[in-house]
C-alpha cells in the first residue's frame, strides 16, 4: 500500500528475495503504481519468479502480509510527529478498505509517525495486538548497528543493538541490550582497546542514528534503501514463520509498566504477527527514557482524540 519512494523499494527489494508468491501495489496515484509495476515486471528475468501487479482493495482480501507505505512524508526540518493529522486520514480510508474485504493479513505500518499510526490502525481495525504492529525502531536499530560496526571495527553481523521507544526525536540506545562477542558493549570496549572515548563517543553515535532521517531528507529528500531492506526482513520472518526478534512498535498493555501507548520494544515476530513482547529488566536510564517515549506519544494519541 503506495507505491513511491520507501514502497515502491520495498516492492524491488521483496521482489528480488524470492519471499513473495505475489505483490500487489496500491496507490491512490494510478499513474504512478502503472509506471512502477511495468518497471518492476521488466526486471523479472533477473529475479525468482513472481507476480507483480497493480493492486485494488479486492487484493487485501487473500492477502498474507499488508505494509502501509501511503502517506504524506516530511519535509525538510519536520519532525515525523508533524504529519499527524494528514496521516490519520490516510490510515482510516487504508483500514476501512481492508475491513470491507475482511482481510486476515498481517498488517505491518510504515507510515509516520509510524508509532501513532500503528495505534490508531489498531484502535480502527480492532485486531488483537499480535496481528497489527509497527516497523518502529527496526530501522534506527539497523543504523546504530551500522554506525557502532565501523566505529568498532567489527563486522555489522557480529554486532547487535537495539534503538527503543518512538520511532522519533526521543528514542534511545538501550545499550544494556547492546553486544558484541557476547559481551556488552561496554565490557567489549575495554577488551577491544581502539577508543579513548567511548563514553562521549556513544552520545555522539546514539545522536547520529536519532538525526540520521533528518540528514538523508535534506539531501536527496527521502529516505528508502534502508528502509526497503528493514521491510524485507520483517516479512521475511512473517511469511517464513521465522521467530526473528525485531524492536517492532506494539502496542503495551502493561507491559515494561507501560498502557495503551505504541512503541518499539524487543519482540518476537513469526507467521501471525508478534508472538511474544521480549520484557526485560531495563536499567532505571533506559526505562525512564521509554517511559519519555511513551509519554510525548501519549500526548500525540491524546491531540488527536481532542481534534476529532
Ligand atoms: N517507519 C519508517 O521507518 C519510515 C521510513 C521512511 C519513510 N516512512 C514514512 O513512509 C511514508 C511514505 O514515504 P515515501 O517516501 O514513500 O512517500 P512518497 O510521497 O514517495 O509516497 C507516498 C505515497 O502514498 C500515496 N498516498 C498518499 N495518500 C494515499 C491514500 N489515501 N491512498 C493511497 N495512496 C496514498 C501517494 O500517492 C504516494 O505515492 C511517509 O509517511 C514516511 O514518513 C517511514
Amino acid at each position: 500500500m503506495g507505491a513511491g519512494a520507501v514502497g515502491s523499494t520495498f516492492a524491488y527489494t521483496l521482489a528480488q528475495s524470492g519471499l513473495a508468491d505475489e505483490i500487489a501495489l496500491i496507490d491512490k496515484n494510478e499513474n504512478l503504481v502503472q509506471g512502477q509495476v511495468l518497471d518492476l515486471a521488466h526486471g523479472q528475468p533477473f529475479f525468482p519468479t513472481v507476480t507483480i501487479h497493480a493492486g485494488d482493495p479486492s487484493d487485501y482480501a487473500d492477502a498474507q502480509l499488508i505494509v502501509l507505505t501511503a502517506g504524506a512524508t516530511q519535509q525538510s526540518g519536520e519532525t515525523r510527529l508533524h504529519l499527524l493529522e494528514k496521516n490519520v486520514a490516510v490510515v482510516r480510508a487504508v483500514v476501512s478498505d481492508i475491513l470491507k474485504q475482511n482481510s486476515k493479513a498481517v498488517m505491518l505500518v510504515v507510515t509516520n509517525p509510524v508509532d501513532v499510526m500503528t495505534y490508531v490502525a489498531q484502535k480502527l481495525t480492532g485486531w488483537n495486538r499480535e496481528r497489527i504492529f509497527g516497523s518502529g525502531t527496526v530501522l534506527d536499530s539497523a543504523r546504530l548497528r551500522h554506525m557502532l560496526s565501523v566505529y568498532c571495527g567489527v563486522d555489522v553481523h557480529n554486532v547487535h543493538g537495539y534503538i527503543l521507544g518512538e520511532h522519533g526525536d526521543t528514542e534511545f540506545a538501550a545499550w544494556s541490550m547492546s553486544n558484541i562477542a557476547g559481551m556488552q558493549i561496554n565490557s567489549y570496549c575495554p577488551v577491544c582497546g581502539r577508543c579513548i572515548d567511548w563514553a562521549g563517543e556513544r552520545t555522539r553515535i546514539e545522536q547520529k542514528v536519532r538525526e540520521s532521517a533528518y540528514h538523508i531528507i535534506d539531501y536527496k529528500g527521502a529516505t528508502s534503501f534502508a528502509i526497503g531492506l528493514t521491510l524485507v526482513r520483517i516479512t521475511a520472518a512473517v511469511l517464513r514463520g521465522q521467530r526473528s526478534i525485531f524492536s517492532v512498535s506494539t502496542s503495551l498493555d502493561g507491559e515494561f509498566g507501560i498502557h495503551d501507548v505504541c512503541l518499539s520494544v524487543p519482540c518476537i515476530v513469526s507467521e501471525e504477527g508478534i508472538v511474544r513482547i521480549v520484557e526485560s529488566d531495563l536499567p532505571e536510564n533506559e526505562q525512564t527514557q521509554l517511559f519519555a517515549s511513551a509519554i510525548v506519544l501519549k500526548e500525540a494519541i491524546n491531540q488527536l482524540d481532542k481534534d476529532n
